[in-house]
């Protein structure tokens, strides 16, 4: 029997809010749950930060990792909202990046829990 294994990590979504792979995931494993695409993260007019992070520090260069890069991001950013370089990699070491944009990618990760951090303290103030 052939058994099918993500490999790359680029087809990332969130399933009720956890970082899933959509290429091993088959239709009726998610029926009534929540799926969130990089489509559904921010808009063009109002970026998620993780979104804007990858823009300002420049982390794509062909562009094929960042969707399951931005959607772990998220997700990480969501259960630990000030997470070390080390756990960056650790999170992300399971998404490819051929390009070797790995350090921009940190940086970006870095930067979007700045933001995060900084919108949330913006949406709470009285
Ligand atoms: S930017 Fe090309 S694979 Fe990551």
């Amino acid at each position: 029997m052939a058994v099918a294994w993500a490999e790359c990590g680029a087809c990332t979504v969130l399933v009720d809010g956890v970082a899933a792979r959509a290429c091993v995931i088959p239709a009726c494993g998610v029926a009534g749950r929540e799926i969130t695409t990089l489509e559904g993260l921010g808009s063009l007019s109002a970026l998620h930060p993780v979104q804007q992070a990858f823009i300002e520090e420049q982390a794509a260069q062909c562009g094929y990792c960042l969707s399951g890069m931005i959607m772990m991001t998220a997700a990480l950013l969501a259960r630990n909202p000030d997470p070390s370089e080390d756990e960056i990699r650790r999170e992300l070491s399971g998404n490819l990046c051929r390009c070797g944009t790995h350090l921009e990618i940190v940086r970006a990760v870095l930067r979007a829990a700045q933001l995060t951090a900084q919108e949330s303290s913006r949406r709470n103030k009285p």
